[in-house]
C-alpha cells in the first residue's frame, strides 16, 4: 500500500497553537542547497578514528545583505557531517570556542552516560577542550549532534549548534540504497528562523515557552534552496532539527516516496508514503524515485503549503531499482519477566510542563533500570485531546521499539528502532526499552523549550556488578 495520511491527530497539529507561526516564502533569491562537508578525521587507522569537533561563533550569508551571526561545529552554522563506522573506536576532542558553556550531545548514539552522552552533566567551558572515546556498536543510522546545556539547549540550537552524524555498517552497505554523499545521499536538516533587523536572529525576542518558531524555513542553513538532481533516485536523510516545528512533508503531484530508515536505523520493511509528518528530533531516511519525472522538470518538497526544497531534475541514467520487501532483521527482545510496566506522564503546556508532576532537577535521579533488562514503558501525554499538542518523547542512551499507541498498532513507519516518538494528546505510547550501557540518561519532550522548561527527567541505567557514582551538575553551578 501507499499511505496517504500523516497519522498524527489533526487537532493536535501545531497549526492549532495560539502561537503558531505559519511558514512564508522569504523574499530572497533561490540558492543551491548547502551540503555540509564531511568532517575530515585528524587521523584514521583501520580500527580508530580521531576527530576534533569545535563549537564556534561565526557569520553566515543567509539572506541578501548583512550576514547573520550564527554558531556551528567546525563551520559557522550547523556542522560538518561526522561519519562513525560501526565497530571502530572514536576519539573526539570537544573544543568550546564559544563565549559560554556548552555540551556536545550525541542524539541517538548508544554510549555511556552522562559524560560521553554529552547531556547537561558534561559541560565544556569556554576555551576548554574535553576528550571522549567510545566504540560504535549500533547499526547504520542517521543520528545527530546538538548542544544540550540545561536550561539553554533551545537557545544554543537556535544559534545553530546542530549537525548530522552518520553511522555506517556492512549490512546497510549491501542494501540497494543510494549512498554517494552529496550526490544522491543528501542530509536535510529542517529548521525555521525569524530574521530581525540586519538579518539577525533574536532568540529572546521570539521566545515562546511552547517552542520558538520563525516564518522562514531554513534547510541545511539555506533559505529558498534548490538541489540539482543528476540521478534517478535520491536518498534524503531528513531531520526535524527545529525547536518546535512539525513538518508535514509531501512532494508536488503527491509523488510517492519510500521510507527505509527511522531514528535507529534501517527498518525491517520499507514503507511507501505520499505524506510524512515528523515531530522534533525525529529522523526519516526516504528514497525518492524520479523515474516518472522528465529532465528539465522540478519536483518541490513542501511542508503543508510551503515549498521547502526545489529538486531540479537533470539528465540522469535510467536505473530502475525495486527495493526488497524485507530490508533487515531487527532484534525484538523478550520483556524481562516480572517487571511492572513503567509509567511516564508528560503534562502541561507553556511554563507548566512537567514529567510525572515534577519539573526537571539535575540532581535528582527519577528512575533506575538495570542494564540489559527489557522493560515496557507507558508514556502518556496528559494534554486534552481537543487543545493539546503532540509531545515528541525522546530517550538518551537507548533505541527503543514502539509497541502500541493506545493499545493499537503503531504507525507503519514505527516498526524499527527509534529514540524519539511523537505522543498525541490523551494517548499512551507503549515502548520497549533496554539499556546496554550504564549511566545517567535524560528522557524528555524534544520541543526544546519544553525540555528546558522542565519536561525532562533522568534515569540511571545500572549494572549491579559494577556500581557507579556520578557527579551530577547543579543548575546553580552552571
Ligand atoms: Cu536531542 Cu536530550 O536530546
Ligand atoms: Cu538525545
Ligand atoms: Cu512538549
Amino acid at each position: 500500500p501507499i499511505y496517504t495520511d500523516y497519522f498524527f491527530d489533526e487537532p493536535a497539529y501545531n497549526t492549532h497553537d495560539g502561537g503558531y507561526v505559519p511558514l512564508e516564502v522569504a523574499d530572497a533569491p533561490e540558492m543551491a542547497l548547502r551540503i555540509p562537508p564531511l568532517l575530515k578525521p585528524d587521523k584514521e587507522t583501520a580500527t580508530d578514528t580521531y576527530y576534533t569537533v569545535e563549537a564556534q561563533a561565526g557569520e553566515t550569508q543567509l539572506l541578501p545583505g548583512k550576514k547573520t551571526k550564527t554558531w556551528g561545529y567546525n563551520t559557522s552554522l550547523l556542522s560538518q557531517t561526522l561519519v562513525f563506522a560501526k565497530g571502530k573506536t572514536m576519539h573526539i576532542d570537544l573544543k568550546n570556542s564559544l563565549p559560554e558553556l556548552t555540551t556536545f550531545h550525541w542524539h541517538g548514539l548508544n554510549v555511556p552516560g552522562p559524560y560521553t552522552d554529552g547531556g547537561c552533566h558534561a559541560p565544556v567551558y569556554p576555551g576548554e577542550t574535553k576528550h571522549i572515546d567510545f566504540t560504535v556498536d549500533q547499526p547504520a543510522a542517521t543520528l545527530w549532534l546538538h548542544a544540550h546545556p540545561c536550561p539553554s539547549t533551545a537557545e544554543q540550537v537556535w544559534h545553530g549548534l546542530a549537525g548530522m552524524v552518520l553511522v555506517t555498517d556492512d549490512q546497510e552497505a549491501e542494501l540497494p540504497f543510494p549512498r554517494n554523499y552529496g550526490v544522491d545521499d543528501i542530509p536535510l536538516v529542517l529548521q525555521d528562523r525569524r530574521f530581525h533587523e540586519d538579518n539577525q536572529w533574536d532568540y529572546n525576542q521570539d521566545y515562546d515557552p511552547d517552542g520558538v518558531q520563525g516564518p522562514t524555513a531554513m534547510i541545511n542553513g539555506t533559505i529558498n534552496p534548490y538541489f540539482d538532481v543528476t540521478t534517478q533516485r535520491l536518498r534524503l536523510r531528513i531531520l526535524d532539527g527545529a525547536n518546535r516545528r512539525e513538518w508535514r512533508l509531501h512532494f508536488s503531484n503527491d509523488l510517492p516516496f519510500t521510507q527505509v530508515a527511522s531514528d535507529g536505523g534501517v527498518m525491517p520493511e520499507p514503507v511507501k508514503f505520499t505524506h510524512l509528518m515528523l515531530t522534533c528530533a525525529e529522523r526519516a531516511e526516504i528514497i525518492v524515485d524520479f523515474g516518472s519525472v522528465k529532465p528539465g522538470e522540478t519536483v518541490t518538497l513542501y511542508s503543508d503549503d510551503t515549498p521547502l526544497v526545489k529538486f531540479r531534475i537533470h539528465d540522469y541514467q535510467r536505473e530502475d531499482v525495486t527495493l526488497p520487501d524485507h530490508l533487515v532483521d531487527i532484534p525484538d527482545p523478550e520483556v524481562t519477566p516480572n517487571m511492572p510496566v513503567r509509567k511516564v506522564v508528560m503534562d502541561g503546556m507553556d511554563e507548566y510542563v512537567m514529567i510525572d508532576g515534577k519539573k526537571f532537577n539535575m540532581q535528582r535521579i527519577d528512575a533506575r533500570q538495570q542494564v540489559g533488562n527489557v522493560e515496557l514503558w507507558d508514556v502518556k501525554n496528559n494534554n486534552k485531546t481537543d487543545s493539546g499538542m503532540v509531545h515528541p518523547f525522546h530517550m538518551h542512551g537507548t533505541q527503543f521499539l514502539v509497541v502500541s499507541r493506545n493499545g493499537k498498532a503503531p504507525y507503519p513507519n514505527e516498526r524499527g528502532y527509534k529514540d524519539t516518538v511523537g505522543v498525541n494528546p490523551g494517548e499512551t505510547v507503549r515502548i520497549k526499552v533496554r539499556f546496554d550501557k550504564p549511566g545517567v540518561f535524560m528522557y524528555h519532550c524534544h520541543i526544546i523549550e519544553h525540555e528546558d522548561g522542565g519536561m525532562m527527567a533522568q534515569i540511571e541505567a545500572y549494572d549491579p556488578a559494577h556500581p557507579k557514582t556520578y557527579k551530577l551538575m547543579d543548575m546553580d553551578t552552571l
